[in-house]
């Protein structure tokens, strides 16, 4: 865990997201299409990789009435996220070990986490355990590049205020064809896997094989037990896929 909370525990780093990512004008339009779909009053959240809580304040600037829950590895952005909002719960964890019982949450939330952390598998398996309904997801996909980038490949430079220092983490590209292939995948089986998303040209600060990568919001609808059959949704994505 030290190893992927380190670069996030920066103070630089944990700065930047405590001054942005606050408010709902933050938020890219992609990110806005499916949350404010799966919030209503009372829902239990987990967000996962949620910083400082600045999504405990977006969410409920869309829906006041959440049970909010918000998990990081990085424990200096808890500290700041429990001071800032006690009124949210927070927790240091890593979201591949989520400490909560299977179904406990009507929404698990994860945003800008799996473009930065390669373990997406281990994430959305739990994410989808302690689910009781929706999880909702952003990663970076193409076609055909057979699994995840290796962080020795493809890294980003991390300049929070445009100065550079020293620090990289992974710039996570991930195989639109394995991404869908391992959802369709979890047990028990989705109710629903829907998508949205836009191909744009790769971060300057990033260093990666490839020049654009396709951001992709992903809707995991859990299903019953006995569910055995998935609607497969992925027409609001620029990418033709052979899953599904
Ligand atoms: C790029 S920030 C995104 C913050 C927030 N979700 C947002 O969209 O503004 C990534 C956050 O994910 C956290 N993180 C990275 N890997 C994680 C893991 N395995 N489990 C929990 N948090 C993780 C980092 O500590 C950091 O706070």
């Amino acid at each position: 865990m030290a190893e992927y909370a380190e670069p996030w525990s920066k103070p630089d780093a944990v700065d930047y997201y405590a001054r942005n990512r606050q408010e709902e004008s933050d938020l890219y339009p992609s990110e806005k299409v499916f949350l404010s779909r799966v919030l209503f009053p009372g829902a239990k959240v987990l967000d996962v990789g949620c910083a400082s809580g600045g999504f405990f304040n977006i969410m409920r600037s869309i829906e006041p009435a959440i049970d909010y829950t918000g998990i990081d590895i990085a424990e200096p952005s808890i500290e700041i996220a429990r001071e800032r909002y006690p009124e949210a719960k927070f927790v240091v964890t890593d979201g591949v070990d989520i400490p909560f019982d299977d179904n406990d949450f009507d929404l698990v939330h994860c945003t800008s986490v799996l473009v930065i952390e390669p373990r997406y598998q281990g994430i959305i398996k739990e994410m989808h355990r302690v689910a009781n309904r929706f999880v909702l997801v952003d990663m970076r996909l193409l076609k055909g590049i057979g699994g995840v980038t290796d962080p020795k490949d493809s890294y980003y430079r991390i300049e929070f205020d445009g100065e550079f220092d020293g620090t990289t983490v992974p710039y996570v590209i991930t195989d639109a064809d394995e991404v869908v292939n391992f959802i369709l995948s979890l047990e028990p089986k989705p109710i629903a896997l829907r998508g949205t998303g836009y191909f744009h040209d790769v971060a300057a600060a990033a260093r990666t094989p490839y020049s654009q990568v396709c951001m992709s919001v992903l809707l995991i609808q859990k299903g019953a037990p006995n569910n055995n059959r998935t609607e497969v949704d992925l027409g609001g994505l620029p990418i033709e896929f052979a899953a599904g």
